[in-house]
């Protein structure tokens, strides 16, 4: 089976290196682009509008013409094989795009009917992608019945039944609220667990925080920052946290050098700290104060402030200059 389409375990996910695209109108989509996802990553590509994260997705794809730039998908080039590097992938576009009068089970079972998988072997597989995607209860009903976040899991779902090594997802979650967005972060969570590397792309970076181990922020065609999710936001000097406070709160906090704290509420003090600071010190100043933390959670603004950073008109003119 050693031939140069093969798979190759070793292989990363996907390496992307000066990666370039300008379209027809003579925007540059992409200007020279380098990225690797390892095998079982769960990735986040962030960037604002416009970035050129829906064209690095399309490139992958096979669904946009790159202008150079090599892309290789568990080793399989996608200029040498196009068609074994797609039948690695699995792609959730942004838009729901089945038909809505089929019913989540039928979905599922054509689409890897497409793809050359045996009916037989088509309904085992929908009855567990269904399952998985907590629909399987909605297995015969019309779809266009369902609602908009079971929409988005049928995706998901349909997207799984080539059993795909990489799942890409374009703003899977894009207009949806947190409800629904928790539903399918399990689901992700759950497809990545059991081996399958996931990219997605997103806007909310709470999203990236919570699910993704690595990310690329991508800005104008460029990647300004690419790397463990917990190394990028060590690089912020400002921590902060959130205490949750057993009993009432004195009138008068304790002053704790160096640090910012105040009440959010009678029972929540939030903190900001520099980053090289002990914890231990504003945990003895609280308990001279006579406040008993019952729990503490960092706040999850930092990608925030990260991305607001790297990001924008500002951040561009810099690299400007430094390039
Ligand atoms: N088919 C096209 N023809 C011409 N220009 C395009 C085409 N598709 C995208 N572009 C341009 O390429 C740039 C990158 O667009 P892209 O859709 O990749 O961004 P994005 O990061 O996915 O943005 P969003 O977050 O809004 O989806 C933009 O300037 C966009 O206007
Ligand atoms: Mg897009």
């Amino acid at each position: 089976m050693a031939s140069a389409t093969t798979a190759s375990a070793a292989a990363p996910a996907l390496a992307i290196s000066d990666l370039r695209k300008v379209y027809d109108n003579g925007v540059q989509a992409l200007k020279g682009v380098s990225l690797q996802v390892e095998p079982g990553d769960f990735f986040a590509l962030l960037g604002p509008n416009g970035a050129g994260k829906s064209t690095l997705i399309g490139i992958v794809s096979s669904l946009v013409n790159k202008s150079s730039g090599q892309v290789g998908v568990f080793g399989v080039d996608i200029d040498r094989d196009r068609d074994g590097a797609m039948r690695l992938l699995g792609l959730v576009p942004q838009e729901i795009n089945f038909n809505m009068f089929e019913k989540p089970l039928d979905i599922c079972v054509n689409y890897a009917g497409f793809y050359g998988i045996p009916r037989a072997e088509a309904l085992v597989r929908a009855e567990e992608e269904l399952r998985r995607a907590q629909l399987w209860e909605k297995a015969h009903v019309m779809s266009r019945t369902l609602s908009g976040g079971m929409k988005r899991r049928l995706m998901i779902a349909r997207a799984m039944m080539t059993r795909p090594k990489l799942l890409i997802l374009d703003e899977p979650t894009a207009g949806v609220d947190i409800e629904i967005r928790r539903g399918m972060w399990k689901t992700l969570k759950d497809i990545n667990e059991s081996g399958t590397t996931i990219i997605l792309t997103t806007h909310y970076l709470e999203e990236a925080e919570s699910l993704c181990r690595n990310l690329a922020i991508i800005d104008r065609g460029v990647i300004v920052e690419q790397g463990p999710m917990r190394a990028l936001l060590a690089k912020l000097d400002v921590e902060g946290f959130l205490f949750d406070i057993d009993g009432d709160l004195p009138a008068q906090l304790p002053v704790i050098e160096g640090t910012t704290l105040s009440a959010t509420d009678s029972h929540t003090l939030d903190l900001d700290m520099p980053r090289a600071m002990d914890l231990n010190r504003v945990f003895a100043a609280l308990n001279d104060a006579g406040i008993r933390v019952r729990s503490m959670r960092t706040k999850s603004n930092r990608l925030e402030e990260l991305f607001v950073r790297l990001t924008g008109d500002e951040a561009a003119a810099k690299r400007e200059q430094a390039a």
